[in-house]
């Protein structure tokens, strides 16, 4: 199900936002016209990831520095607390802008 998330103006170049898409929270990170949007969790501990690190490719959680590759959801580098804890990816929802509008899918019903 592809929900309206918020409008593109709502992040700056380089920013973040969480918002909610149907039942889940995403995070959305934004460079230039492109926009990723990734669960607003870190796998590792489910701690928020809105309070970390973003360089405009990989995002690291403030937490244990568990970093991912926001295109894929891959760990590049594992959290130094517990390593073996949680998944190695960070869940990823395609993302499409229209009319300067950011849209977002997910899967399950509405
Ligand atoms: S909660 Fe993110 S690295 Fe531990």
């Amino acid at each position: 199900m592809e929900y309206d998330a918020c409008a593109l103006a709502e992040i700056g170049d380089g920013g973040k936002k969480v918002v909610s898409v149907g039942e889940a929270k995403v995070l959305l990170l934004r460079k230039g016209e492109e926009v990723w949007a990734v669960d607003a969790k870190c796998p590792h501990m489910n701690l928020p990831l809105s309070p970390g690190k973003w360089d405009g490719e990989i995002l690291k959680c403030r937490f244990h520095g568990a970093c991912y590759n926001v295109a894929d959801g891959s760990r590049v580098k594992p959290p130094w607390l517990l390593a073996s804890m949680g998944s190695d990816t960070l869940p990823t929802y395609p993302v499409t802008i229209k009319d300067g509008r950011i849209f977002v899918e997910t899967a399950g019903s509405q």
